[in-house]
């Protein structure tokens, strides 16, 4: 029988360039100068989260108070020290810091690598201000396939079928909620009009495409620095939107 892994539980790549450790190293500290005391903080995962944590922990802010995406990143930030409460306890959160897989021009994301999409949306939608933090070899000129999926466990056969061109992902990775994770390998075309088509397929819980109107801010490190780009998302100064407003 196939043992379930759970979503976020992927270590790095060990052959990862020490270069693009170094990148999302730079991202995440930009990123971590944003926070004030007292924020309310939403926190990503995956390995570029994995370096925000200790930077948010060394600032050594007051009255912080985070929502993790998975246990994963709820584990590692509480071994830092940082109060991680349940979303719905929070209310609205002042930011949220995230990666991405991939990153368009038009501001459009290809997140869940991870598996950890559904949870990293509701995160992201229920922050005034949500910032994407990557290393400059994920901003790409235009999506390309894979994305992720999680599905209903329940009639998933089903399920891809009428998504067509996605198939589960090995070990049965499950995300932290139950659901399945599989990758949608087929053309993306306009990516609203792919997000509307996953998103209205019973079955799917949640995909990884996140549209610009979600994203405030992506840095983006990289040799030459640090790269801001504004998404369609507003923000106003408590939510980090003096930091957003500095240059590179
Ligand atoms: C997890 C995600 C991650 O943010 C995305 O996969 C990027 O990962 P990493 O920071 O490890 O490169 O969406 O579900």
């Amino acid at each position: 029988m196939a043992t379930s892994r759970a979503a976020g539980q992927q270590p790095p790549p060990l052959s990862e360039d020490p270069r693009a450790i170094a990148q999302k190293r730079a991202a995440a500290q930009t990123a971590a100068e944003l926070l004030r005391d007292h924020m309310r903080v939403g926190l990503g995962t995956g390995t570029t989260v994995a370096q925000l944590l200790p930077a948010i922990a060394e600032r050594g802010l007051v009255g912080l108070r985070c929502a993790a995406t998975s246990p994963q990143t709820e584990r590692a930030a509480r071994a830092l020290g940082l109060e991680v409460r349940p979303l719905d306890e929070l209310g609205e959160l002042d930011i949220a810091i995230d990666g991405a897989d991939q990153v368009d021009p038009e501001g459009w994301l290809i997140k869940g690598g991870g598996g950890a999409h559904t949870r990293e949306k509701i995160v992201a939608s229920a922050a005034r201000c949500f910032v994407v933090i990557c290393s400059e070899g994920k901003a790409v000129p235009q999506l390309s396939p894979p994305v992720p999926l999680e599905l209903l466990r329940f009639g998933v056969q089903h399920t891809l079928a009428a998504i067509g061109q996605a198939r589960l992902r090995p070990a049965a990775a499950e995300s932290p909620d139950g659901g399945l994770i599989a990758d949608y390998h087929g053309p993306i075309g306009p990516p609203r009009e792919l997000a509307a088509r996953l998103s209205q397929t019973p079955g799917v819980v949640g995909h990884g495409l996140f549209p610009p109107e979600l994203v405030s801010l992506i840095v983006l490190a990289g040799e030459g620095g640090i790269e801001r780009r504004r998404g369609k998302k507003p923000f106003d100064q408590e939510a980090g939107g003096a930091g957003l407003s500095s240059s590179s």
